[in-house]
């Protein structure tokens, strides 16, 4: 039998259109772009985390000479978020990039593989969905509430056996 998923997401013609506190939030991805390391790609990524308690986080692209020890922005904004307010859920994450030649990226930068799944596991831990506000220079802006927009048939805590999924939820 063939199914279908149908993902739905918002799209902005441009930020004033926005509620506020995503237009805010992505005027602060944009501030976390200036401290991406990004040598070796020159690709500079900001992401701003929004909390439940309204503070805000920023991460940007973390870059390093034996490339596969670097970390994206969203990761390293989801994990400072983690780090610095353990049990605050996160509430939103905004992103917005830098090309090498210093202009803002033309399309919204979208989470890699990686990111969704971390992304996914502060939803699990929390129990609340994280808003996903994505820019590009001459695209529209697009917003997915929650990460299972953007990564459907999800790896979760359970995929690890009973025992592992226990552990994770005393945890949490
Ligand atoms: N990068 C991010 O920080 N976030 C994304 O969503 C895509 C890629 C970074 C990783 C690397 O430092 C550079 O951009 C080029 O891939």
């Amino acid at each position: 039998m063939r199914k279908a998923i149908t993902i739905d997401y918002e799209e902005y013609d441009d930020e004033r259109a926005l509620p506020a506190e995503d237009a805010a939030l992505l005027q602060q991805a944009r501030r976390c772009v200036a401290n991406a390391y990004a040598p070796y790609s020159g690709f500079r990524v900001g992401a701003a985390v929004r909390l439940a308690n309204g503070d805000t986080v920023c991460g940007s692209n973390q870059e390093n000479a034996a490339f596969p020890s670097g970390l994206c922005a969203e990761r390293v904004a989801v994990f400072a978020a983690g780090a610095n307010h353990p049990g605050v859920p996160i509430a939103a994450l905004a992103v917005a990039a830098q090309s090498a030649d210093g202009q803002a990226a033309d399309y919204p930068i979208s989470p890699c593989g990686a990111c969704r799944e971390s992304l996914m596991e502060y939803e699990r831990r929390y129990g609340q969905p994280i808003r996903v506000i994505l820019q590009g220079a001459r695209h529209k802006i697009v917003v997915f509430e929650g990460i299972e927009r953007l990564l459907p048939f999800q790896f979760e805590a359970d995929g690890i056996g009973a025992e592992g999924a226990e552990k994770v939820k005393k945890e949490r």
